[in-house]
């Protein structure tokens, strides 16, 4: 599992996702998100657009006292005070501008990324891959969860920075500079550990390579309780004694039966098996009738 998730990172690698100015946001596939500027906006007609890199543009939202979703965007945007995108697809990744009434236009760039997805067992060792050229390398190497600095690798003097709550638990690769491996290792996943991560390098204040890593902890498993639990649960004792008293009741009556009152007991076994014993008529007395035993009962 972890080997295809190291495959298919490094297949993400090394994207560049460029420099922009302005705003960004980051959001995972098929989250959602929201445009902070647009609660600011008070300016009636006021307009979110798109624009793609191809330079194609959209209208994505319009000010008419509150934020109204454009055609194409009503099943996944409420008119609300801000624009709040739901269920991002890869097709919302672009650069956003709001045109605030007259103000200049604001660009905002939108990531939508395509995380890896890896499952940890609590207590066990993360694996976050990331390759990038670190030779001659200028900038910092960073890691992120909800905006907060996970861990910091700055390529050129190769000093490093934890975050807090991962001090002494995040380590890189060690031979980083000379074969570009700064896949990071996170020693003894917690839960709360569990989120999103974001690894880019930054330089120049633009961020590079940029890549999200989606991290599931799944508890432990108690094994030694889990078997303690299955031998000490008594079994239910009532059941199986009552089918063997029920066993041993019908044998019984059945044995008696076929005794005093064959009749009903044999109801298969035809009265020919008798041996001229009880005629016809006989047979088709009622099974009260004294002689029947006698006759039959030593057959
Ligand atoms: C905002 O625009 C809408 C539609 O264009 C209009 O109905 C509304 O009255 C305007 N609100 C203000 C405060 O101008
Ligand atoms: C606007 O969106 C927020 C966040 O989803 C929500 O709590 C709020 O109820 C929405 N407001 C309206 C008017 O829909
Ligand atoms: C490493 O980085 C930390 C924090 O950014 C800084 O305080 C420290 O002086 C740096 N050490 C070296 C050797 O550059
Ligand atoms: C990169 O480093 C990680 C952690 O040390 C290691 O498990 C992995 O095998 C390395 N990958 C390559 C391609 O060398």
């Amino acid at each position: 599992m972890v080997a295809l998730t190291m495959r298919s990172l490094s297949f993400f690698a090394c994207l560049s996702f460029g420099l922009t100015l302005g705003l960004t946001l980051d959001t995972i596939l098929g989250d959602r998100v929201q445009f902070p500027k647009t609660e600011q906006c008070k300016k009636n007609r006021s307009k979110l657009q798109l624009t793609w890199n191809g330079g194609s543009t959209q209208l994505v939202a319009q000010l008419e006292d509150e934020w109204k979703p454009a055609a194409g965007y009503r099943d996944r945007m409420s008119p609300n005070g801000s624009v709040i995108l739901d269920r991002t697809n890869i097709n919302d990744h672009g650069l956003y501008e709001l045109s605030c009434g007259s103000e200049e236009e604001e660009p905002i760039q939108l990531n939508v990324l395509v995380p890896s997805e890896i499952s940890e067992t609590e207590g066990q060792a993360a694996g976050f891959t990331f390759h990038c050229n670190t030779v001659g390398k200028l900038g910092r190497y960073r890691v992120e969860r909800d905006k907060q600095r996970v861990f910091e690798l700055d390529l050129s003097s190769g000093n490093i920075t934890q975050g807090s709550g991962f001090e002494n638990r995040i380590s890189v690769a060690p031979n980083w500079k000379s074969d570009g491996n700064l896949t990071l290792t996170l020693q003894g996943v917690k839960p709360e550990d569990q989120g999103d991560y974001f690894l880019y390098v930054l330089k120049n204040n633009g961020r590079e390579h940029l890549q999200a890593v989606r991290l599931r902890v799944s508890p432990a498993l108690n094994t030694a309780e889990d078997n303690k639990k299955i031998t000490c649960t008594p079994q239910p004792p009532g059941k199986t004694v009552w089918i063997w008293v029920a066993a041993v009741v019908l044998i019984a009556g059945a044995f008696l039966c076929g005794l005093k009152m064959p009749r009903i007991c044999r109801s298969g076994v035809s009265g020919g098996a008798g041996g001229g014993g009880p005629t016809a008529a006989a047979e088709m007395q009622p099974f009260t009738d004294p002689r029947v035993p006698e006759v039959n009962g030593p057959a």
